[in-house]
């Protein structure tokens, strides 16, 4: 285990439990993951993310078995209610370098359960060696997400205009943001 469990209380007195996923949590990973989908923020549709359950299971042992890699759940009440993910890269001159992923099931956004997700995962890779910098790819039109990364130490590297198009044909930003240890 590289990530000890940890209880956290949220503004409203509720408590949520911060702890590494296991296999056995692939099918209550992928209805978080699918539901917050929902929303078009993330450039992966809810049709086109179906991993079966075995799928799931050996994306979640990639991040047990990496050295560097984490995945971590907010669990309430024994329900996964967001997630948070760290893939170092492979190639020996990227391998500083991590790419991170996330989502909080929409009934619990605005919560402080990303926040907390996203500290938790910092705290962890900043008493790391080897973790550098950590990178992150976010839709120019989530400004909550942008504003919660910078809040959390990321800053702008850049953006690609008009790059994501949307169901609805209008397009938005692919703005690229990332934190140095
Ligand atoms: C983006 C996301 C992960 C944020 O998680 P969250 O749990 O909703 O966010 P939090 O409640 O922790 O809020 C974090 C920060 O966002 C900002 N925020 C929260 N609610 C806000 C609101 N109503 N208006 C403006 N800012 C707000 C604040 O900076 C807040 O920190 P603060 O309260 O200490 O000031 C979540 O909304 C989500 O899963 N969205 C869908 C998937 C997604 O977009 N993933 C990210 C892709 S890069």
């Amino acid at each position: 285990m590289k990530f000890k469990p940890v209880i956290c209380p949220i503004s409203s007195g509720i408590n949520i439990i911060i702890r590494e996923a296991h296999p056995g949590n692939a099918l209550a990973l992928t209805g978080c993951i699918q539901a917050y989908l929902k929303n078009q923020t993330i450039p992966l549709t809810k049709d086109e993310y179906q991993p079966s359950p075995k799928e799931q299971g050996k994306w979640i042992s990639k991040f047990q078995e990496g050295q560097h890699d984490l995945l971590l759940v907010a669990e309430h009440e024994g329900r996964i209610i967001g997630n948070i993910d760290l893939s170092m890269h492979h190639r020996k001159m990227l391998s500083h370098t991590g790419y991170l992923g996330m989502g909080v099931h929409p009934d619990w956004q605005q919560k402080g359960i990303g926040k907390l997700l996203m500290e938790k995962l910092l705290e962890w890779a900043d008493n790391r060696s080897g973790i550098e910098v950590i990178w992150l790819q976010v839709f120019g039109n989530n400004l909550l997400a942008i504003k919660l990364y910078k809040a959390l130490g990321f800053v702008e590297d850049g953006r690609q205009a008009d790059f994501i198009k949307l169901d609805n044909g209008r397009y938005t930003d692919n703005v690229i943001l990332s934190r140095k240890k």
